[in-house]
Parts: structure tokens; sequence; C-alpha cells
């Protein structure tokens, strides 16, 4: 074994950086036997250097993170802070200083992976991500390298944990989505801003990351249609489960029929209880991968924590110090595809959308003419009474107020049609004099 070890500048020590922190330390000599040199941290940045940090070396905190990136001697740099600058700047000037970079900062990769990827290119070093999309989950490497012989066409995955769990509690006990998120946040769950969670910047960010490298494309955070759990109903969970289905905020990368664009999307939808993800509980991760010759394949496991998170960090800081001893490096970059992305309406999927209608001849007739003239094809309808809307008494409409009396609510499930056309049906429905109102339109997945 080499004897000169292999000096390693953690960058944030919060829930995740010293959880890498103590597994360099409890485990240097299987890291050391694994690598075939020692690994040394030399210095851990942090904002606040007073905060009590047990099993970390107190005599490597510094707050200077710009003094250690260019210290000139650091092989490889761990970035746990997030966020986009400082920590940018930090990144380019390790690659600078000839030092490889292995990163959990989705936000900064969705945004500015090519840049990246570039600088790390230029200076012959390494760029790794793995604990970026789906914590402990390996995604990153399996779609980069495991998978880079095959054609993935399609992934879907369950990538935001906090939301996860939020709809786990409405399907199990029939809560609101306020006293879920509520739930989440008194566990720990959910931020005490939980925005990024509950808004899908999170999982968008993911889904771009993914998107670019199952697809060898670019895609950034803009290309990513976003749309949050926070208007789920617990109506449309009762929806969804008579149908046989679960609602799931779903990443989406798809490559389109011809093969020559991609979409990438985030929002909440309705996926058969058959389905591999619908299995998938409370906090946890999965993603379910189609490729041409793989066929379907599912990854599941901890997409947050600090101990799950440091795995995904410990195997690319492993990958990199291999990589700088052997005086090589990984794969960069694959974007040679230059598939452009889809705007959203160009999506084609299957929709439920739930109509309050007034109950007199004629209105289902109404209603199945504008679907006609958008030419969308209705797969189903069902008609429910008044006061049992969507299985969950005194749902509200739109506008606010219950169904009047006279109201019925009509479920329409289409086939699967261009998400353009659907918006334009829908906002051709509202206008009709018999349509009080739209309830909910929420897409359906996974069949
Ligand atoms: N906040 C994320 C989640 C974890 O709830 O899954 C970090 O990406």
């Amino acid at each position: 074994m080499r004897m000169r070890p292999l000096k390693v500048a953690l960058l944030g020590c919060g829930v995740v950086g010293s959880e890498v922190a103590r597994i360099m330390t409890t485990h240097a000599d299987d890291l050391a036997a694994r690598i075939g040199a020692p690994v040394e941290l030399v210095g851990i940045a942090v904002r606040r250097p007073g905060r009590v940090r047990p099993r970390v070396p107190a005599e490597l905190i510094t707050t200077d993170a710009m003094a250690l990136v260019k210290s000139g001697d650091i092989d490889v740099v761990v970035e746990v802070i997030g966020g986009i600058e400082p920590v940018r700047t930090l990144i380019t000037t390790a690659f600078e200083h000839g030092a490889s970079v292995v990163s959990a900062n989705k936000a900064l990769l969705a945004a500015d992976g090519a840049m990246l990827h570039a600088a790390a290119a230029q200076h012959n070093v390494d760029l790794y991500y793995e604990a970026a999309v789906a914590g402990a989950i390996p995604l990153i490497r399996p779609l980069r390298e495991s998978l880079a012989g095959d054609k993935v066409n399609r992934v879907l995955g369950i990538v935001n944990g906090t939301t996860n769990f939020i709809l786990d509690r409405m399907d199990s006990t029939g809560a609101g989505y306020s006293e879920a998120l509520d739930e989440a946040t008194a566990l720990g769950y959910a931020e005490a801003d939980p925005t990024a969670d509950v808004e899908g910047f999170d999982a968008a960010a993911k889904a771009a990351i993914l998107a670019g490298i199952a697809f060898h494309t670019r895609v950034t955070i803009g290309d990513v249609h976003r749309e949050g759990l926070t208007e789920v109903t617990a109506a449309d969970i009762a929806s969804a489960r008579q149908m046989g289905c679960t609602v799931k905020l779903l990443a989406i990368c798809e490559r389109s029929a011809d093969g020559q664009s991609v979409t990438a999307r985030v929002h909440p939808a309705m996926i058969p209880l058959s389905h591999p993800l619908a299995s998938v509980r409370e906090a946890y991760n999965a993603v379910f991968v189609e490729a041409d010759a793989a066929g379907q394949l599912m990854f599941y496991g901890p997409g947050a924590g600090g101990t799950a998170t440091a795995s995904a960090v410990l195997g690319d800081l492993v990958a990199a110090c291999r990589n700088k001893l052997a005086n090589t490096t990984g794969a960069g970059e694959s974007a040679y595809t230059q598939l452009p992305v889809s705007p959203m309406g160009e999506v084609v999927t299957r929709y439920h959308i739930s109509l309050d209608v007034e109950d007199k001849p004629g209105v289902l007739a109404q209603v199945a003419t504008v679907f006609s003239e958008h030419a969308v094809s209705i797969d189903t309808v069902r008609q429910q009474g008044k006061d049992s809307h969507n299985g969950a008494a005194g749902a509200s409409v739109e506008g606010g107020g219950g169904r009047r009396a006279g109201d019925a609510a009509l479920v329409v499930v289409t086939h699967r049609a261009p998400d353009a056309a659907l918006s334009a049906t829908v906002e051709a429905l509202r206008k009709l004099d018999t349509v009080r109102g739209v309830a909910s339109i929420m897409r359906v997945e996974g069949e």
C-alpha cells in the first residue's frame, strides 16, 4: 500500500458531513484497503465553528473554506454544504487546484451541471454526485456505468421522502394535506420551511439530473415541469382508491415516442396499486427505470438521512481516490445526444378529472362533446350522487362552497392524450354553465 495518504477536505459538517467524518475515522482501515492508500481528512470547513460536533476532530475545523480548497495538496474535496454560491466557486476553485470533487448538491448540479463537468474535464479531475439524488440509493452510477450499453427510455421515481411520507399518511389515515404535513414536521421529516419539498423543487432538481444522465443529454431544473402536492386533497386520495390507485409525487423523465426529444416533469399522479412504486411507503425513495435491453429495474431505499446519504458520499470518495491513485479519471459527462427538452404540453398521458356538474338531462353529453372536440378520448365516466363526491363527503368545489342541491360529481378518466389538449379541454369545460367547477385534475401514470 502506498504510504502517502490521499488528502480529503470536507466542506460542510451538518447532518451528512458529520457522518462522513465519523465513518472516515471509524472505517479508516477498510477504506485504505479498498483504495490502496490511507485517506486523511485534513480540514473541515463550517460556518459555525462553535457548534458542538461530537466525534468530529475539533482541530480540523476552519471557517475559511476557500483557503482549504486552495491549499494545493488536496486530492478530493467533499462538498455537503448545498446551495448555489459560494459552493459553485469553491468547487471550480478546487478543480483549478487539482482536486476531484464529491458533491451531494442537487440544486447546483441541476442548475449548472454542464459547466461543472466541463471544468472538471478541463482540469483532469472527477466530479461525482451519487448522494445528490435519492440519498443512499445507488442510482447515478448504475445509470452512468451499468446501463451505459443500454438505452433508457423512461425513469419514474419517488425521489422526495418528505412528500412521500405526507402522501402515505394521507392514504393510510385519510388525513388532509395540512394534518399530514404537521405530522411530517413533528417527526423531523419536513423542514421548518417545507417549500422545497412540498412544491416539488427538490424533486425537480433530481429529475433534471436523472434525465440528463439517462438520456445522455443536458436537462436543467428550468426544463422540468413542476407541480407540488399542496393541492392534493383527501378526496383525491379517496378517488384514487376507488380506481385501485394511490397518489404519489412522481419525477418522470421520458424519451418521446419518436426518440427525438425528452421530457422531465414532477407532479402528483395516480398509479395503480399493482405498480411497484405504489408499495413505497413512509419516507422511502424508489426509482423505476425502463430500458430497451434490461427491461424494468427498480432501485429502492432511504433517500435522506445523514448516515444513509454519507454511504453514497463515501462510495464516490473511494472511486475518486482510486482514480487519483491510478492517475486517471472516471467517465465524465455524456451529453452527446443533445436531445431537446419538449414542453409539458407535448407530454402524453392519461387524466383523472373530477367535475361538479348540474344533475340534469344532457349534461353528460355536453361534457363528452367538449372532450371529443379536443380529441381527448374518454376511457371511463363515473357519476356520483350529491354529497358523495369522490367518496369524501363535503368536498369543496372551485370558487369555494359545497356542491349545490341538484348537482352531481362526474369523474372522467381519459385515454392517453397530450397535456395541451387536456388543458384546452378543461378550459372549455369551465365555460359550460352546467359545470359548477373542476374539483381536481390528476394524471394517471404507471399503467
Ligand atoms: N428533503 C429531501 C427529502 C431529502 O425529503 O427527500 C434531500 O434531498
